[in-house]
C-alpha cells in the first residue's frame, strides 16, 4: 500500500531539491513514492541508516519496485522486483546477475556480474530535518526512462 504524502510544510529550499517528507515520516514509511516535479515518479526508500532514491518503475518492464524486497548480493543492496527478480542496486541502480561460466560443472559456479546502471537513482539531500530529492538529469538514457510515462504514471500504484 502507497504512502500518502506526508503533511509536514517543507522549508524554502533550491528549485533543485524536491521535498519529500520529515526525515522522521520517511523513517517511520520505510518506502515513499512521490511525483517530482509533476514529471517523475521516484521511490524514496530508507534502508540500514541510509535513505536512497530511483525511479520507482523498474527498468525492465515497469514493475513496481515499491513492492520488492531488499537483498544483499555480492555486497551490495538491492532491491528485487516483484515481477521477475531483477536485482539493482540501491546505490547506483546498477543492475545485477549470476552468471554461470560453464553449464557442464556440477554443482553449478555461479559469479556476480553487473548489466550496467539500467535504474536511474536520484540524490537524497537532508537539511533540517526534511527530506529532499534533486533528480539526476543527466542526458545520459537510462533504461528505467521508458516507464517515465502518462501511461504508467496513472497507474503507478497498481501490482
Ligand atoms: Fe522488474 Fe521485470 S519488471 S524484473
Amino acid at each position: 500500500k502507497p504512502f500518502s504524502s506526508p503533511l509536514a510544510v517543507s522549508s524554502p529550499s533550491p528549485a533543485s531539491l524536491h521535498f519529500i517528507g520529515t526525515r522522521e515520516y520517511v523513517i517511520q514509511a520505510q518506502r515513499v513514492t512521490k511525483l517530482v516535479n509533476g514529471c517523475r515518479d521516484i521511490l524514496v526508500l530508507y534502508h540500514q541508516g541510509e535513505l536512497h532514491a530511483m525511479d520507482l518503475r523498474c527498468y525492465h518492464a515497469g514493475g513496481p519496485l515499491l513492492n520488492g524486497d531488499i537483498e544483499e548480493f555480492n555486497g551490495q543492496s538491492c532491491i528485487v522486483c516483484p515481477w521477475h527478480k531483477y536485482k539493482i542496486t540501491l546505490a547506483e541502480g546498477e543492475a545485477l546477475y549470476q552468471a554461470v561460466d560453464n553449464p557442464t560443472l556440477t554443482p553449478l559456479r555461479t559469479r556476480w556480474c553487473s548489466k550496467g546502471v539500467k535504474q536511474r537513482v536520484h540524490k537524497v539531500t537532508v537539511v533540517n530535518g526534511n527530506v529532499y530529492v534533486t533528480l539526476n538529469d543527466s542526458s545520459e538514457v537510462i533504461e528505467s526512462d521508458a516507464y517515465q510515462t502518462e501511461k504508467f504514471r496513472a497507474n503507478r500504484f497498481k501490482g
